[in-house]
């Protein structure tokens, strides 16, 4: 993990290392992104995930859910999402903004999924469908609703609450994530 976010090279590299733990170590700040979509009826929505993917040369990260939850029909109306990173012993903060496609899960996927952990992708009634009681739902998985989220990233914005001042950073795909400071 890179030390100091001092530099933009610096805090650019921290961000792929942070997404890199995220994916490889439960207890890292970047295993849960908030992923934020606009809804339905075009309010924001903001939920947990769990980072799953980080495509380095992409610049793409993954997530993985079920195509009946509501968060699928969002990305599906508009790709356009963020995701949001905290490291509390850090205090660092990365924003994401991201174009998010769909797709199937594959079979070599779900074979690496425990048996327990399939069970996020299926049920009945589906996600969101109200029941008279957390007890009238079948958890059984059901493969043909597990789903690829492949979010390509934007734009990285990351903000450092340093003890003697505030770094905030700016990076784009679209100039080769060159990076520039902002102010706080
Ligand atoms: C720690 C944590 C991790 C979660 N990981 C995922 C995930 O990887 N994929 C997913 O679809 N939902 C995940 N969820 C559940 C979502 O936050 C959300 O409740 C659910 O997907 C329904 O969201 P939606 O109705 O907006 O689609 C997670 C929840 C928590 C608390």
């Amino acid at each position: 993990m890179t030390d100091l976010p001092h530099t933009l090279p610096g805090t650019l590299a921290r961000v792929w290392d942070m997404l890199e733990a995220g994916v490889a170590d439960r207890t890292a700040p970047a295993r849960h992104p908030v992923l934020a979509t606009v809804g339905q009826d075009g309010g924001a929505e903001a939920r947990m995930v769990v980072l799953r993917g980080l495509d380095r040369d992409a610049g793409s990260v993954e997530v993985h859910t079920d195509s009946a939850s509501n968060k699928v029909q969002e990305i599906a109306t508009n790709p356009s999402c963020s995701m949001l990173i905290w490291d509390q012993e850090q205090q660092f903060q990365i924003r994401l903004r991201t174009l998010i496609s769909l797709a199937p899960g594959t079979p070599e996927d779900w074979d690496r999924i425990p048996d327990t952990a399939r069970r996020a992708y299926g049920g009945t009634p589906a996600p969101g469908i109200e029941i008279d009681d957390p007890a009238d739902h079948d958890p059984t998985p059901d493969f043909r609703r597990f789903t690829i989220l492949t979010a390509r990233i934007d734009a990285i914005e990351t903000l450092n609450l340093g003890p003697d001042l505030h770094r905030r950073a700016v990076f784009l795909r679209n100039d080769g994530f060159a990076g520039a400071w902002l102010a706080p």
